[in-house]
């Protein structure tokens, strides 16, 4: 295949691709005021990370995060009836909850972008391969109140409570003292896996994840057009594993592990913020606001990622089967897919992090304010980001769109989540079949093959 094209056909296929990246590159970063952020170091004593530890052995079982879906208005007007025997076969959409239809992915911001490009580091892999490094483990407690999220943690009262915290809230949420936690949860990777950059699903007056696609709620705050009814909020992330790193660096922790967490806090087209995953160390920001992800994580003398399908419902789930009873209490963790053994980890071997996000009022009142505020109807929101497209001369006023080529223009237009910096070729060519279709994409993939991983 590769032999078919004449020299020509390859000088043209690259000065092609050369310009693509140089008008990426050569483009001017625009000035932005930077988010706030504020890291915490050694938020708990060495007996309190044990503590955690151990709690989160207790929960003996983590599942897929692909799991999380919630939203009572799941699509745009795009569903289509779900084939039993042929599945979703549109690329970018997966079945609706209850199985009845398929819908655009509720996290399609993700996904697309993490595809074609391969991510932060410029992965250049098949679609199966960088979906297997997304499948982490995760516990999550949505919807609970601070007791509740007291209960699961008991150690994360002690956080809120310290004048580091409060000192965050002040930085990321000024005006907004009275936090309302809605989420907490303990996530594990394994080796190879990774956390796909994103913005946290945010949040508005009328408007949120328990109503609408996640993506569309992003779409809504990358717009710029619902700023009048957008909510500040604050995401914590802790390193909980007990990992022995007392006498290294951060810089020794982030090259030696992977894993560290990125974070745009000057905008998408600026070099991002890393936190090393040390343990004991935290960092709160607006997620919502402030793109964020985290590098690969692949510690020394541990194999990559196995192979999972997002359907095969994996699992991470305590082996006391194969535990051996040593005092260093390093248990084994079974990875199951499809009701079946894939590999096995020792708890050492795993990464975990307690994420929390809290809404942000100006007070108790506001957020009464807040709980009572009627939603948003669907058309509305859909109008509003209708009428910009017009006005930017993207769309003929009278243009009839389909749903689902709408959802793509509207991720196209504003959902602006940088290219990876690291690589001369900031796409994944590797995975481009799965975006645009065998036709299309399987003709570029069938040619740059070899340089695949
Ligand atoms: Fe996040």
């Amino acid at each position: 295949m590769m032999s078919s094209l004449s020299g020509w056909q390859w000088r043209g296929l690259v000065v092609a691709l050369v310009a693509l990246v140089a008008a990426n590159w050569l483009k001017p970063a625009p000035v932005i005021k930077p988010y706030e952020y504020e890291i915490i170091n050694e938020i708990w004593t060495p007996q309190e990370q044990s503590e955690l530890a151990d709690m989160v052995r207790s929960y003996s079982e983590f599942f897929s995060v692909i799991s999380d879906q919630t939203p009572a208005t799941d699509n745009i007007g795009e569903a289509v009836p779900y084939d039993p025997e042929k599945g979703c076969t549109h690329p970018l959409m997966v079945p609706s909850r209850n199985g009845s239809h398929c819908i655009l992915a509720p996290r399609l911001d993700i996904g697309r972008h993490y595809v074609l490009t391969g991510g932060n580091t410029g992965l250049k892999e098949s679609y199966d391969k960088l979906v297997s490094r997304l499948l982490s483990f995760a516990q999550f407690f949505i919807g609970s109140n601070k007791d509740a999220l007291a209960q699961n943690i008991p150690l994360i009262d002690k956080l809120f409570e310290s004048p580091a915290y409060k000192k965050a809230v002040d930085k990321v949420c000024p005006g907004h003292p009275y936090l309302d936690p809605f989420q907490l949860g303990v996530i594990v990777q394994i080796p190879g896996q990774t956390v796909a950059m994103h913005y946290d699903a945010p949040w508005f007056w009328g408007a949120d994840r328990m109503q609408y696609p996640i993506w569309l709620l992003v779409v809504m705050h990358a717009s710029g057009l619902f700023h009048d009814i957008d909510l500040p909020q604050i995401q914590g992330v802790a390193y909980i594993h007990p990992w022995k790193v007392d006498n290294m660096t951060d810089a020794d922790i982030a090259s030696t592990f992977g894993g560290s967490f990125f974070f745009h806090h000057e905008g998408p087209e600026r070099a991002p913020g890393r936190l090393a995953p040390r343990p004991g160390s935290a960092i709160l920001l607006d997620g919502s606001k402030c793109i964020h992800g985290t590098d690969l994580y692949l510690p020394p003398g541990t194999t990559d990622a196995p192979m999972m399908q997002k359907d095969s419902k994996p699992s991470l789930v305590y082996s006391s089967k194969n535990t051996p009873t040593t005092p260093t209490r390093d248990t084994l963790w079974n990875v199951v897919a499809d009701g079946k053994v894939v590999t096995t980890y020792k708890f050492s071997d795993l990464r975990i992090a307690l994420v929390w996000r809290s809404k942000c009022f100006a007070s108790k009142e506001e957020k009464r304010r807040y709980d009572n505020t009627p939603p948003l109807e669907l058309s509305a929101i859909l109008e509003r980001l209708r009428a910009d497209l017009v006005k930017r001369n993207r769309i003929d006023k009278d243009a009839v769109i389909a749903p689902i080529d709408f959802a793509t223009l509207l991720l196209n237009e504003y959902v602006n989540y940088p290219l990876p910096r690291n690589t001369w070729m900031p796409y994944n060519y590797c995975a481009l079949p799965r975006l645009f279709g065998e036709k299309q994409g399987g003709i570029i993939t069938s040619l740059l093959k070899p340089f695949c991983t």
